[in-house]
């Protein structure tokens, strides 16, 4: 199918992937992302499944064409599998994903695949339970591993594990965490801890790179292959062990990609955001809820991409964390 290409930035960026917070509530308190304690914004606040659907065809008709679901935690959204089914219904949309902490997915599982989701991310940083809480501040692991259980009875091709990693905290879990997902056949990522934190507790000294991490893992199980270059959009860097399993980095600190970023963004209370560390947005849900046409909705997603930077710029002297924490933004 050709596409529009429409959504093109000043650097020569074409912007497919549209990444829409559902709600900026969770059931974890993780210390990256949120503040022990939280204050959500109001229901009311936050868009409904149809001003989604609405953006989201918008936005495939300026050739966005594939859309991940994010929070806070996505599955605390009632009814999470209807919005899919509406998002797969979307001309244009070809694949729609979600990322989850996994602490419902053994309820969801099954009606989330049969909505017509194909992509899961669940989030697992630790196998022991003291660590996961430590990390999470509440209990859930067990309820992780069942959802995990669920997602692959119901079907999903490719489940995906995403872990941060932070140096002084993660370290012990990474053998545990590749062996685990070596035999279970989940594809296994590592992420760079960012300055994404709700308590400002990050600091340059608390990032375990991606190249430390690949270090631990081939001391401890075994060489590395790199897989030869894949979706070029795609910011992990992806590699193989010979007798079998892959594993994957996403070093947004280290070496960001941001050169090849396909991304916006959506939050939950209705901003458009052109990067996970924009300091201004587009107010969308003004023209939702006023009498905004789609033409309007359409040249305020272009506004946002022709404003997006070059680069995050975690590493000047001029960078500037966003006023919001990850949990406001969607992952
Ligand atoms: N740095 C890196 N990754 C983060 N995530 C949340 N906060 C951060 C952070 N500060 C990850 C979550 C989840 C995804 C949505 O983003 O672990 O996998
Ligand atoms: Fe919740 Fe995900 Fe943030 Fe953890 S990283 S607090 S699971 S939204």
């Amino acid at each position: 199918m050709s596409r529009p290409a429409v959504l093109v930035d000043a650097f020569g960026r074409r912007h497919t992937d549209l990444r829409i917070s559902v709600t900026d509530r969770c059931n974890l308190r993780c210390t990256y992302c949120m503040p022990a304690e939280a204050i959500f914004r109001p229901r009311e606040e936050l868009l409904a499944y149809e001003e989604i659907a609405r953006v989201a065809a918008v936005a495939a008709g300026l050739g966005a064409h594939t859309i991940r679901l994010t929070g806070g935690e996505p599955l605390l959204r009632r009814d999470l599998a209807a919005l899919v089914a509406l998002l797969v219904a979307v001309p244009g949309i070809d694949e729609v994903a979600v990322t989850t902490n996994g602490l419902l997915l053994a309820e969801q599982a099954h009606d989330l695949a049969a909505a017509g989701l194909r992509r899961l991310n669940v989030s697992l940083d630790s196998l022991r339970e003291d660590v996961f809480e430590r990390i999470a501040r509440r209990r859930g692991l067990d309820r992780v591993l069942a959802g995990l259980a669920a997602a692959r009875r119901a079907g999903f091709a490719e489940i995906r594990i995403n872990a941060v990693s932070i140096r002084g905290l993660t370290e012990d879990e990474i053998v545990p965490l590749a062996r685990f997902c070596r035999r279970e056949g989940f594809h296994l990522r590592f992420i760079e801890f960012m300055p994404l934190d709700a308590e400002d507790a990050w600091d340059r000294s608390r990032v375990l790179s991606g190249a430390d991490v690949r270090a631990i893992l081939e001391r401890e199980i075994g060489p590395l292959v790199a897989e030869t270059a894949g979706d070029p959009g795609q910011p992990a860097v992806d590699y193989r062990w010979a007798d079998g399993g892959r594993v994957g980095f996403i070093n947004p600190v280290t070496r960001p990609f941001c050169d090849r970023c396909d991304r916006l963004r959506l939050t939950a209370d209705g901003q458009f955001r052109n990067c996970l560390f924009s300091t201004t947005e587009w107010d969308v849900k003004r023209l939702l809820r006023g009498d905004g046409t789609d033409a309007e909705i359409a040249a305020l997603l272009r506004e946002c991409v022709a404003a997006k930077k070059a680069a995050h710029g975690i590493d000047t002297p001029e960078f500037a964390r966003p006023a919001r924490a990850m949990y406001q933004i969607g992952g």
